[in-house]
């Protein structure tokens, strides 16, 4: 018996580029509608994927409206999320939302319990756990072959001067910490979910300040589980990175009692050591995969594993992850980063969430 297939529908089509890409490249997803407030694009966006331009529409109520529409895959400005969040669930839609899931709490508990009442799906679109190397590294990961982990270390480096043409990037709703440290965060929480406490600095760079941005750029942040795990988080933006043979702007490296790995987002790397042996395996045969669009600017192919793995969740009744309490956590831990930053001092994340009556999301003896 063939499944029906899923109707996605896409809101906002910078990044949302990819999800399309991704539906349409799926035997198990319809692409039913497309919105954005900016009708050229709308239009742009049809030709480039060959699909009838009556699936454009400017308005998000007229797409909520359509019951082709079973999905609605969220690719607006950081600090829209919540609000369109919600008009889909209350509409009766699933989400996939991209990251960062919100930039701020102040809505998080009116998602977290919409998400609950409606009984509809909502999934992180955290991409980055999909890319070849990653996935990997948590599949190695969890076979035990690293041992107990000790500590984590990820970052996400990036001359991402480019992004400073998007109007949204140079207003105050716009922060790195939020838009860009969301990839190496989550890969933190990814193999420590009890992070308790962060301290560190921040910096607006000379080029930020040059290029308009009203916040910070440049990050350097240490973490505390509640296990006594260690880790580390940082990022620049708005300079050039060290070349790929060296470096990989994006990294995870994990440090085990009997081994250490890294994942590298260039180029397509994941390395790793044991005592006795060692190994460098790449996904480069991939790379036509995960960027289908030229030069590496895109995720498609991230986007396509996750739209699958979204798939089969719905098929199988079980919850996505990241999924709104993880999502919410994870934002939480950045707006503590974000007061370690303003305090000069270490920031608790249950301090953080109870002042928006979040709570019950740490367990009750953290
Ligand atoms: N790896 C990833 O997962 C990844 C990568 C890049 C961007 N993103 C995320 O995708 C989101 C969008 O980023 P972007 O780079 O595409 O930005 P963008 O500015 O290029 O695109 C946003 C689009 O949303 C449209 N829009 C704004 N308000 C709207 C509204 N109320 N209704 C309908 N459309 C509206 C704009 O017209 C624009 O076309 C951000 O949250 C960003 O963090 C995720």
């Amino acid at each position: 018996m063939t499944m029906k297939r899923l109707g996605l529908g896409v809101l906002g089509l910078g990044e949302g580029r990819s999800i399309i890409s991704a539906g349409l490249h799926s035997d198990r997803w319809q692409v039913a509608a497309l919105c954005d407030l900016n009708a050229e694009l709308g239009r742009e966006r049809c030709a480039e994927f060959g699909l009838d331009p009556t699936v454009f529409t400017t308005s998000l109520d007229a797409l909520l409206a359509n019951a082709a529409v079973d999905v609605v895959g969220i690719y607006t400005p950081d600090h829209l999320h919540a609000d369109h969040i919600l008009r889909c669930l209350r509409a009766g839609k699933h989400v996939v939302c991209t990251k960062p899931f919100l930039h701020d709490l102040s809505r998080a508990r009116e998602v977290l319990d919409t998400a609950r009442a409606t009984g509809k799906r909502v999934m992180v679109g955290q991409s980055s756990r999909f890319f070849a190397p990653f996935k990997r590294q948590r599949e190695h990961f969890a076979t035990g072959f690293l041992g107990e982990l000790n500590t984590v270390e990820a970052y996400y480096n990036a001359d991402h001067r480019w992004f400073l043409a998007k109007p949204w990037a140079r207003t105050d709703a716009f922060k790195w910490l939020y838009g860009g440290l969301s990839h190496p965060v989550d890969f933190i929480r990814w193999y420590l979910p009890d992070i308790e406490e962060v301290m560190g600095y921040s910096r607006l760079s000379e080029n930020g300040q040059a290029g308009g941005l009203a916040h910070d750029d440049t990050f350097h942040f240490i973490y505390k589980a509640k296990s006594g795990r260690i880790a580390r988080v940082s990022g620049t933006y708005s300079a050039p990175v060290t070349p790929t043979a060296r470096d990989s702007n994006m990294s995870c490296v994990l440090r085990g009692s009997l081994g250490a790995s890294q994942g590298d987002y260039y180029d397509l790397r994941y390395a790793w050591k044991t005592d006795a042996q060692s190994a460098v395996e790449t996904f480069e045969d991939e790379d036509a995969f995960f960027f289908r669009f030229g030069g590496h600017s895109h995720h498609a192919g991230e986007y396509q594993r996750y739209i699958e793995y979204f798939a089969d969740c719905l098929a199988q009744g079980t919850v996505p992850t990241p999924d709104p309490a993880e999502g919410i956590v994870t934002v939480a831990l950045m707006q503590a980063m974000e007061e370690a930053c303003t305090t000069g001092g270490p920031v608790k994340v249950r301090a953080v969430l109870a002042r928006y009556g979040l709570e019950d999301l740490v367990q009750a003896s953290s």
